[in-house]
């Protein structure tokens, strides 16, 4: 495993920021902590990479048991930092050789090294501006850049894509997943729901320094519902007796508004076949056909009796 963590406390005064944890990301993994604000998601980080000192409980990273220091492991690590740490006096290759070369790495290999991870994240025609002149997206993607051009196993980005526009933050999110599939493992915090939904394997839910609820986006939405609908497009002059699909196996009720079925069903039902014939037999024309569970956004409202940004 890459990264494991037992009972892990951290305090600052009477406030608990990470209180009991218990976590375990396996290698390949894109792992996405979602969390309001506050819900102790950079503290944990925090903790991982060595930035802050647990107040009790047990940390493993890369199946060593850490006690004491953590340098020997810092070349395998990387982190982008939630507040961005790059040098407005550097230019945007020299800052990412500035920190490659503080995991060691040096002449040739350096420039390879600089010179891949700018272009990894599309910043390549800028290797020679200040970063003073870039944009929020642009900084947010040398920020990144910083942090990968050691290739470390485990990379942590703390909320990489705060306050940036969609096309930016396209980019990064299939950054991270071009990353994974070379071979690092990612820890991913955000409370965008979506970009969590989109690109993490599993998910991880923090409040009040406590994981909640963790699993894949499917497991967590079935743990609020044991519900799909099924929404099914008919044509305007078709009409149908709903009372025919009542009994369906799996079915659980039949909703018709204009020319739209809502069926309600259980969630591992494989019912929609057998729908589909009857509404075949009957020479019902379908024009679409959308299948809606429940979203990780409702998951997290039913979990935690609030939205991720209040
Ligand atoms: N250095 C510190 N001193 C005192 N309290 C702190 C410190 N750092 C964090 N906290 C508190 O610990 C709790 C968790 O904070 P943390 O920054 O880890 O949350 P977060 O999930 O990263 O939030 P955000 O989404 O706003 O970044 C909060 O109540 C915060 O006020
Ligand atoms: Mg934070």
């Amino acid at each position: 495993m890459i990264v494991k963590v037992h009972e892990l406390v951290k305090k600052y005064g009477d406030v608990v920021a990470v209180d009991k944890v218990d976590l375990e990301i396996n290698e390949g993994e894109i792992y996405g902590l979602l969390g309001p604000n506050g819900a102790g998601k950079t503290t944990f980080i925090n903790i991982i990479c060595d930035m802050v000192k647990r107040n009790s409980g047990e940390l493993y990273l890369f199946d060593e048991k850490i006690d004491k220091s953590i340098q020997h492991l810092k070349k395998d690590i990387g982190v982008v930092p939630q507040t961005i740490a790059i040098y407005e006096d550097l230019t945007a290759s020299e800052n990412v050789a500035f920190f490659a070369s503080l995991y060691g790495i040096k002449g040739d290999l350096l420039n390879e090294r600089v010179k891949e991870a700018l272009e990894f994240v599309g910043l390549s025609d800028h290797s020679k501006t200040y970063p003073k002149t870039f944009s929020g997206g642009m900084k947010r993607r040398l920020n990144i850049a910083c942090a990968i051009a050691h290739h470390p196993r485990l990379v942590i980005m703390d909320e990489p894509t705060v306050g940036i526009d969609p096309q930016s933050r396209n980019h990064i999110l299939n950054s991270v997943k071009k990353l994974n599939q070379l071979g690092s493992t990612i820890i991913y915090t955000s409370h965008y729901m979506e970009e969590v939904e989109q690109i993490c394997t599993r998910i991880g839910i923090l409040d009040h320094g406590k994981v909640i609820a963790e699993g894949t986006k499917e497991e967590l939405q079935s743990i609020v519902t044991d519900r799909k609908t099924i929404k099914i497009k008919i044509g305007y002059d078709q009409v149908l007796d709903t009372r025919l699909l009542k009994d369906v196996k799996g079915v659980m009720c039949i909703a018709e508004n204009a020319n739209i079925l809502t069926v309600e069903c259980q969630k591992e039902s494989d019912c929609i076949s057998e729908v589909m014939a009857i509404l075949l037999k009957k020479h019902i024309k379908v024009i679409d056909i959308q299948m809606e569970s429940v979203s990780l956004e409702s998951a997290f409202l039913s979990l935690t009796g609030r939205r991720l940004r209040d």
